[in-house]
C-alpha cells in the first residue's frame, strides 16, 4: 500500500473544486432541514446504534466535517448537534470561504474551518467524537489509507460516517466517464467547453441509445444542471465501490463497520414477497449470516442507492458485550431509562401530543418522515410516553407508575388493571417505538 497520495489526483480535485466549489447552493438557502436528515446527522444517533447509551453532553463533543466543500453538511451538521464544537477541513481555499461565510450567516459564528487537506489532519491535533467524510472517501486513490488518516484523528469511541459512490449503482455514469476520457475532456480541468460538448454529444446521439437513455437527463444549461454533469459525467478521479471492498479496507485501518446509515433499508426481508415465508436454504442462510454478508447479499440484488452510506468506529477489541448487549425488558424499572431521540423535541410534535385526543390514535410518521412504516400510537401512551419524555428521560419505573394512573381499570371489565401485564404492555409499546428510532433506551448501574 503506498503511504503517500499520488499529487496529481489532488491536483486534479483541487482545480475542480475550486473552480466549481460544491455544492452550489447560495449560503442564504435555509436547506433541507427535514427531521430525517437531521437525525442522521445528529452524534446520538450513530452512538446509541453502536453503544446503546445516549450521549448528552453535546456541549463537550467535537465534530469534524472533512472536505467539507462550501459548507451545506458542516451547516446540517450543527443544526443537528446545538452546543458542539464544529470543525470543517477542505483542501479548496475557495469552498472554505463559502462554509466559513455559510456558519456565520446561519448563527454559527464558533464553527472553526481550516484549509487542509486530508493527508495533513495530524496537523489538527485535536480527536474528534464525530467525522464526516461526505462525498470524498470516493475520490482518492487508496481508501484503506484515507480511513488510517481519518482513524488517526477520532477519539478512541467515536464514530466516522462516510459514504462512497455505489459501483453497482453508478455503473454506466462510469463508462460516460471513460468514454469522455477517450475522448480528451477530462485531461485538463473541465469548465465550459467540456460542458458544452458533452451537452453536444448526448443531444447528437439518438433517444433510445442505451448511453443516453441510462445518464442523460440534463437538458438545460442551468448553475444546477452544469454541476450534476460535473459531478457524474466529467468527475475527475470518481471511482466506484462495492461493500466487499469496504469491508476490505476497513480490515487494513483497524475499523470496523457500526451499521449502514439508512439501516433500515438494507434489511434483506424488504426484498422478499413473503419475507416469513421463504424457502428453508434461504432462511437459514441468511439468518444465520453475518450483517456484513446480509449487506453484501443485498447489494447484489438491489443496487439502488448512489451512496453505499455508512458508520464505523474503531475495532473494539475489548468490548464488553454482555453489558452493551444487556436486554433491557430484563432489567430493574429503575434502571432502564428512557428518552425521546433529542431531534424529536420539535414544537410540532409537542402541540400534537396536546391536541390529540382519545378517539384517534396518532401516526408518528407525520412527525418523523424518516420512519419506513406507519406508527400508530393510542392517546393514553402517546400522553403516558410523549408528555414527560419531552420534557426530559425517566425510568421505566416513573412511566409505568404514570400508566397505571392514566389506565388503573381494564376498560374491556372495569377491574383493576395487572400491573404485571400492563408492565409487559408498556416494555411492548416501548421496544416497539425504539426500533423506529423514536425512543432511545438504555440500562444505567
Ligand atoms: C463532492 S465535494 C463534497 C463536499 C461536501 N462534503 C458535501 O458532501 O457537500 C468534495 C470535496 O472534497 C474536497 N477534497 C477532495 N480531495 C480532498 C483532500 N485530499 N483533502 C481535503 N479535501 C479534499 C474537495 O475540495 C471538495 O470540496
Amino acid at each position: 500500500m503506498s503511504e503517500s497520495f499520488d499529487l496529481s489526483y489532488r491536483d486534479k480535485s483541487l482545480q475542480q473544486f475550486e473552480s466549481y466549489p460544491y455544492p452550489g447552493i447560495p449560503i442564504e438557502e435555509p436547506l433541507n432541514q427535514d427531521i430525517g436528515e437531521l437525525y442522521k446527522n445528529c452524534l446520538v444517533t450513530s452512538h446509541y446504534c453502536r453503544d446503546k447509551r445516549v450521549i448528552t453532553d453535546l456541549e463537550n463533543r467535537a465534530i469534524l466535517d472533512v472536505a467539507c466543500g462550501t459548507g451545506a453538511t458542516t451547516l446540517r451538521l450543527a443544526w443537528a448537534n446545538p452546543g458542539t464544537k464544529i470543525v470543517g477541513i477542505d483542501m479548496s481555499p475557495e469552498s472554505i470561504k463559502i462554509a466559513e461565510q455559510r456558519l456565520k450567516y446561519h448563527g454559527f459564528d464558533d464553527a472553526e474551518f481550516h484549509v487542509l487537506a486530508i493527508e495533513d489532519l495530524g496537523q489538527l491535533e485535536q480527536r474528534f467524537d464525530l467525522i464526516n467524510a461526505s462525498d470524498v472517501l470516493y475520490l482518492l486513490p487508496d481508501l484503506a489509507l484515507t480511513l488510517k488518516q481519518l482513524a488517526q484523528v477520532l477519539k478512541s469511541d467515536g464514530i466516522i460516517r462516510g459514504n462512497l459512490h455505489s459501483y453497482y449503482q453508478r455503473h454506466n455514469y462510469y463508462r460516460a466517464q471513460a468514454l469522455f476520457q477517450k475522448m480528451g475532456l477530462m485531461e485538463d480541468n473541465p469548465e465550459e467547453t467540456e460542458l458544452n460538448l458533452v451537452r453536444e454529444f448526448y443531444d447528437a446521439l439518438k433517444d433510445g441509445v442505451d448511453l443516453k437513455m441510462k445518464t442523460w437527463r440534463y437538458n438545460d444549461s442551468s448553475k444546477v444542471a452544469d454541476q450534476l454533469i460535473l459531478m457524474n459525467h466529467l468527475f475527475q478521479n470518481d471511482k466506484g465501490y462495492t461493500l466487499s471492498q469496504l469491508f476490505d479496507s476497513f480490515q487494513q485501518s483497524g475499523l470496523q463497520l457500526v451499521d449502514m446509515v439508512d439501516w433500515r433499508y438494507w434489511d434483506w426481508k424488504n426484498l422478499f414477497k413473503q419475507p416469513d415465508n421463504l424457502p428453508a436454504y434461504l432462511v437459514m442462510g441468511l439468518e444465520g449470516s453475518s450483517l456484513e454478508e446480509q449487506l453484501c447479499f443485498y447489494e447484489l440484488v438491489q443496487p439502488d442507492k448512489r451512496l453505499l452510506d455508512f458508520w464505523c468506529g474503531h475495532v473494539r477489541k475489548d468490548k464488553d458485550d454482555g453489558e452493551i448487549d444487556r436486554d433491557w425488558q430484563e432489567q430493574n424499572p429503575e434502571k432502564v431509562i428512557v428518552h425521546l431521540h433529542p431531534c424529536l423535541h420539535t414544537e410540532r410534535f409537542r402541540e400534537a401530543i396536546l391536541e390529540s385526543n382519545a378517539v384517534a390514535p396518532v401516526n408518528l410518521k407525520q412527525f418523523f418522515p424518516f420512519l419506513d412504516r406507519d406508527a400508530w400510537v393510542d392517546h393514553t401512551l402517546l400522553c403516558c410516553l410523549g408528555v414527560p419524555l419531552l420534557d426530559s428521560p425517566r425510568s421505566l419505573q416513573f412511566l409505568w407508575a404514570r400508566w397505571r394512573q392514566l389506565r388503573p381499570l381494564d376498560p374491556a371489565d372495569f377491574c383493576a388493571v395487572n400491573e404485571g401485564k400492563l408492565l409487559d404492555l408498556l416494555k411492548l409499546a416501548i421496544f416497539e417505538q425504539e426500533s423506529l428510532g423514536v425512543l432511545l433506551v438504555e440500562v444505567v448501574d
